[in-house]
């Protein structure tokens, strides 16, 4: 028994483990690990096709869009397709009542109709290299956690500093697998970003939020952007004389579509998994923190769609506010249910003991990895608490805005109580302010934030109690307005000057040190910095006595189950950086009884129309367009349009516009979301029920062809029929 049976289970499972795709793999690291498997599932390239540093390679045109999208290039003029989702905001701030590109879309017809977007970048990883060792120079195994992180931060510096010495590109390192590896990444930024075309939200956004997360899905989310650069073809701030930016490689785009079982993967920036928790963590996230952020973020939600569903100006506004708040609302819900279903607390626990034996057995007497267990259930067991309560007071009371408003003005009530702070410091401070208070007000409702503290009060000071802790501010607040928390928050508005842009603006207008007094007796200033303080002095004590034994716990415990599991192959939790998934074209059982195909069609659109529901209105033309089925070569074989399809690509949050590719790499479909039912998939994969959903290219080049008569921009595309 003991070892070698543990050797031979874990050799069965992970033979049974081998159709199953879970992983976001390191492109450099593809040769050693999957390349066998990915051509023997129908790759057709070579580990230097898909990323080299010597050469141009399928990398060279994969982009992280803004912080937290992916974008691909499709032409040889720096032409990028993400989704829609991911240009929401550019095309939001770039909408006005007149001209309201969201609702109508926008197409350039030429390159001098692209519109620039202020602070939009387009990041393209140039390299990436093990530094593991350089990292760890002078780190040693008796130091304490701060010693050895003093130590990494400064090596991290300087090889930072080395690595951009003399050129004009950016570099980051970044740990994988909980610091037991570094990687150093270096990337070109370009930051003249112009928006070139984006369909209506009916398409680009179609079935909004209630489809969102469901599959079957029929969303044309996508939205084309270009980069600019300066005449030497690097990158350069915005200027009309830039020009379209010069690739080293563009995409090209296969007409072909998919069939079922058809090999695919995904190139993009998955921005976060945590697959190698221990139960207690899964336990914590699906239990206890997701349930208090889908009950607040419910209610504000309602009280947003109240005021939303019956005026234009404020839909407008809140597009954006709603489809946030709305989108990790849903995930959270399929999440928990997802891990619930698949017993994935249970299987973790199941885990842990054979992992307990394991550790237990080792030969060496003294097993690094025995106490892990204890060590564990020690650190989480009076953490639940305070998560708890950190996360009923950011999703409740400090999520509302004026609140946050007001926040952000600690800075300024410390400079001026600062002796040797200049006036000129000052007013340095107060304009930037003043700048940042339009942008503030430019989507901001009043009433609506109103409402939303009233019923935050109200869950934190009633329905939180007893689970998380109180702050004596809110039980006095509620002494003071009698448990009135309507009155409450008309009140605290009414008296203060977040609220307003009229005063706020008035009061940074003519700015002198003593009016400081204003922001500092200002009721909301006060409640923010109230519970503020609370957090920092009663509740991130106890987090960050959490995340440091956390931290010292999980390098080793990631280790361990490596070393457990000398044939599984394993892949670092994702952290933003550049990563391939692959898998398969699949259907899949949503539930018992159900079947899904692994494709949509245009016709499910017209099912799903409804003028009256604001997510399933259809374009007319689009209605004109199905009725003659004037698809041209974006017709599938049988003359259907193909709106969007699935397959097993392990995916998550910022795999966002991801290129989903062929065996030959050309590009078939546009990533943007995953079924409900494999949202847990961040935390555990479950192969049955993990689909990642993908616009399907032809609809999308339909769209801008045949819909919106852009054609230009297909020419300018490398079009595979
Ligand atoms: N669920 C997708 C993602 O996580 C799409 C979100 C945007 N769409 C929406 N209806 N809120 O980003
Ligand atoms: N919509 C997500 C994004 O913005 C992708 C969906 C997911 O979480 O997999 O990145």
């Amino acid at each position: 028994m003991t070892r070698l049976f543990f050797a031979s289970l874990i050799l069965i499972l992970s033979a049974l483990n081998l159709q199953a795709k879970e992983g976001m793999w390191i492109p450099m690291l593809l040769e050693q690990k999957n390349l066998p498997e990915m051509q023997s599932m129908g790759l057709k390239l070579t580990a230097a096709d898909l990323y080299s540093v010597n050469q141009s390679s399928l990398k060279d045109a994969i982009v992280l869009f803004g912080g937290g999208c992916t974008g691909e290039v499709v032409s040889d003029q720096g032409l990028i397709l993400t989704n829609h989702h991911c240009g929401f905001g550019q095309i939001q701030a770039r909408s006005t009542i007149e001209h309201d590109y969201l609702k109508d879309g926008f197409w350039a017809m030429s390159q001098k109709e692209e519109l620039p977007n202020p602070g939009l970048t387009v990041s393209f990883l140039i390299s990436m290299s093990d530094v593991t060792n350089e990292i760890l120079k002078g780190v040693t195994p008796s130091m304490s956690m701060k010693e050895r992180n003093d130590i990494i931060r400064s090596n991290a510096s300087e090889i930072r500093k080395m690595a951009t010495e003399g050129n004009h590109y950016e570099a980051q390192v970044r740990p994988f697998y909980y610091g037991n590896e570094y990687y150093l990444m270096i990337y070109e930024v370009f930051t003249d970003i112009r928006l070139v075309g984006t369909p209506p939200s009916n398409i680009g956004k179609f079935g909004g939020d209630t489809d969102n997360w469901i599959w079957p899905r029929h969303t044309g989310d996508f939205s084309i952007f270009r980069i600019y650069a300066g005449k030497d073809n690097k990158p350069a701030p915005y200027s009309k004389d830039n020009v379209p930016f010069k690739p080293r490689r563009h995409l090209s785009i296969s007409l072909k579509g998919v069939q079922a079982g058809d090999f695919t993967f995904v190139y993009g920036f998955p921005g976060r998994t945590e697959e190698y928790l221990p139960f207690q963590g899964v336990d914590l996230a699906v239990n206890i923190v997701n349930p208090i952020r889908i009950a607040l973020r419910e209610i504000r939600l309602s009280i947003i769609s109240s005021y939303s569903e019956k005026n234009d100006t404020m839909r407008l506004k809140y597009a954006a506010k709603h489809a946030g708040i709305a989108n990790g609302w849903k995930k959270w819900i399929g999440e928990s249910r997802g891990i619930k279903r698949m017993k994935g607390v249970e299987i973790k626990k199941e885990f842990e003991n054979k992992f307990a034996q394991w550790a237990g057995v080792d030969e060496v007497a003294q097993s690094p990895f025995q106490g892990l267990p204890a060590a564990f259930e020690e650190a989480y067991t009076p953490y639940k608490k305070w998560k708890a309560t950190e996360t009923w007071l950011n999703e409740s009371v400090l999520s509302v805005e004026a609140i946050r408003l007001a926040r952000s003005f600690t800075p300024l009530v410390s400079l001026c109580s600062a002796k040797d702070s200049t006036d000129l410091s000052i007013k340095t401070l107060t304009q930037k302010y003043a700048r940042s208070i339009d942008g503030f007000f430019k989507n901001y409702e009043m009433r609506i934030d109103r409402d939303i503290l009233a019923a935050m009060l109200e869950m934190y000071i009633i329905k939180a109690n007893g689970n998380a802790e109180q702050p004596t501010e809110l039980s006095e607040l509620y002494r003071t307005y009698k448990g009135n928390f309507k009155n409450a928050a008309e009140d605290l508005f009414e008296k203060s000057v977040f609220t307003s842009k009229k005063e706020i603006s008035a009061l940074l207008e003519n700015f002198r040190r003593k009016d400081i007094k204003r922001i500092k007796n200002d009721p909301l200033y006060k409640l923010a910095i109230q519970l503020t303080e609370y957090n920092k002095r009663i509740v991130y004590p106890h987090i960050i006595a959490f995340d440091r034994k956390f931290d010292s716990l999980m390098p080793i415990y990631m280790k361990a189950q490596m070393e457990m599991q000398p044939d599984k192959k394993f892949f670092p939790d994702a952290n933003s950086t550049l990563r391939i998934s692959y898998g398969k074209i699949d259907g899949y059982s949503p539930e018992d009884g159900v079947t899904c195909n692994y494709y949509t069609t245009l016709k499910g659109i017209m099912e799903k129309e409804n003028p009256e529901v604001y997510d399933y209105v259809v374009e007319p033309k689009l209605k004109s367009l199905f009725f003659s089925k004037d698809y041209g070569r974006y017709a599938d074989a049988s003359g259907e349009m193909r709106t969007c399809f699935i397959a097993t690509n392990h995916t998550t949050g910022g795999n966002s516009g991801s290129p989903v590719m062929n065996g030959e790499g050309q590009l078939l479909g546009l990533n943007f979301d995953r079924c409900w039912e494999g949202t847990m998939s961040d935390l555990m994969y479950d192969p049955d029920r993990c689909r990642n959903i993908s616009l399907d290219i032809r609809y999308c080049l339909f769209i801008i062809d045949k819909f919106a008569g852009a054609g230009h921009l297909v020419d300018e595309m490398t079009i595979i029929e």
